[in-house]
């Protein structure tokens, strides 16, 4: 076990998102007129690293982008944001991973991600005594989610169960864990499509119980979130429920990574879960009032005012 363990390590991945608006969502097989494109730094892993630095965490990232133009302007992007870019490796002769992204008028959203460099994190990366190694079990909290190979997730809660590092998993996007996972889970956080998938069920219908059944499944505490609807977290007998803050909706990507990483920074910081919860509602809810995801997350002085609002 490592004494003084601090901060927060985040496991994920690193995408280039490009992105165009367009009216509504095409149907399939539709073409659309669409707005201007713009790219945006994004990734789950990556959004979630910059989300928790901005809002005042100490963090490390581990992941992998290409030999590309895209990798070098990633692993930039985050030295900029004071996250720690060491065990961000190039993957020689592989594309950085790509986000297609479609954002509609309401600001709703479809992603496509090719995973490029980011299939290329392997567990044996992860071997003892290896920086990756270090990172996770030198922190006090690992975020992952699902955006590289689940058996480099396994591997990573693994060595964080052995070090005393708690681990919040994102389980997105939507996909079953396996028991072995789910048992190593401190947190989980999903919303209600990823919640169905973990659950395996077709739907969920009301969202009572269902963080319950989540947290039946072996994880500590469980939370979900549900768009305009807030939030809840059980992590016990008692499920919380958060409203959501009201806000005018712009972009909602990036927003469940803006959650994510703030319901982190708040156990980190030995929030009570009610308080922790409503900060991850605050910093989720400012995410969509900006266009981006890596441009929408918010700052720490943004989310306190509008917890003081
Ligand atoms: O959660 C939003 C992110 O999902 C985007 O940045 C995109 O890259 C995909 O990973």
């Amino acid at each position: 076990m490592v004494d003084a363990k601090q901060g927060l390590s985040v496991l994920g991945s690193l995408n280039m998102d490009l992105v165009v608006r367009a009216r509504r969502l095409p149907r399939p097989g539709e073409t659309l007129a669409g707005g201007p494109f713009q790219t945006f730094h994004g990734g789950k892993g990556g959004n979630q690293a910059v989300a928790a630095a901005r809002l005042g965490a100490s963090v490390a990232m581990v992941g992998r982008v290409g030999d590309d133009a895209y990798g070098a302007e990633l692993r930039r992007g985050l030295a900029a944001e004071g996250v720690g870019d060491a065990e961000v490796r190039p993957v020689p002769g592989c594309p950085s991973g790509v986000a297609l992204i479609t954002v509609d008028d309401a600001g709703e959203n479809t992603i496509v991600v090719t995973p490029g460099a980011n299939a290329w994190l392997l567990p044996q990366d992860l071997a003892p005594e290896s920086g990756a190694a270090r990172a996770i079990q030198e922190a006090a909290w690992l975020i992952a989610q699902l955006e590289v190979p689940l058996d480099t997730v396994l591997q990573a809660a693994r060595l964080a169960h052995a070090a005393g590092t708690r681990f919040l998993l994102n389980a997105a996007p939507a996909s079953q864990l396996p028991e072995a996972l789910l048992s190593l889970i401190d947190v989980l956080v999903v919303n209600r499509v990823e919640a169905a998938a973990v659950l395996e069920r077709s739907r969920v219908g009301a969202p009572s119980g269902l963080a319950r059944a989540l947290r039946r499944l072996g994880p500590r505490a469980a939370a979900v979130t549900l768009g305009d609807q807030g939030a809840l977290f059980c992590d016990g007998a008692r499920v919380l429920r958060q409203d959501a803050f009201a806000v005018e909706t712009v972009d909602a990507v990036g927003a469940g990574d803006a959650f994510t990483a703030a319901l982190a920074v708040a156990l980190l910081e030995s929030q009570a879960p009610a308080e922790a919860l409503c900060f991850a509602c605050a910093a989720g809810a400012l995410a969509t009032t900006r266009a981006g995801a890596r441009t929408s997350l918010p700052r720490r002085a943004e989310v306190d005012a509008l917890l003081r609002r």
